[in-house]
């Protein structure tokens, strides 16, 4: 069992992942719409957090120890969940399209954990063949990661930052179930 009070980076990163996929599956599961949006904040919560503390600290260690093409990906991915995670802290359960966004947001989420934890290559296995430190990365992460949802707690979830989008103006077309005349 890892230490929770020194945690190694990796099993840090992945329990954040756990945690998520837990979430998920409750959302499945949940009826009413209270409920819903609790676990969505939460997910919400927990994915802006691990993304900012990827970002911010575990990626940027890696860079020059792993692949840099997967790491490339990895924002980019991240970037993509934004929006949805955007899109769903704007929308509120009764919406029509509310759970679609967060299977797909999980969809998305499924990809990203396997990119980092696939066993041969993925971003994990490759940063601890290079011998990063991993004690002293989770103690950064977990730190930060304490800071950043204290901060949510007093302040909200602020909007995503995007690392790799570049802030392009969107035009909405006419929404998905509206009558497109056709028929
Ligand atoms: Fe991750």
């Amino acid at each position: 069992m890892p230490d929770q009070n020194q945690p190694d980076a990796i099993a840090l990163l992945k329990a954040d992942h756990r945690k998520v996929e837990d979430l998920f599956a409750e959302f499945e599961a949940a009826k009413g719409a209270a409920r819903k949006l609790t676990l969505v904040r939460q997910v919400c919560t927990e994915l802006s957090a691990h993304t900012v503390i990827e970002e911010e600290i575990f990626c940027p260690a890696c860079r020059g120890q792993v692949e840099d093409g997967l790491l490339n990906e990895g924002y980019v991915e991240h970037d993509g969940g934004k929006v949805l995670i955007a899109e769903l802290l704007a929308s509120a359960p009764n919406e029509e399209l509310y759970d679609a966004k967060v299977k797909v947001l999980s969809e998305q989420i499924e990809h990203h954990v396997h990119e980092e934890e696939r066993r041969s290559d993925g971003i994990f296995s490759q940063a601890r063949a290079a011998g990063l430190d991993m004690d002293e990365l989770g103690n950064r992460l977990k730190t930060r990661k304490e800071a950043i949802l204290a901060e949510y707690k007093t302040s909200g979830i602020p909007a995503p930052e995007t690392r790799t989008f570049t802030g392009h103006t969107l035009e909405q077309g006419k929404p998905v179930g509206e009558n497109s005349g056709a028929g």
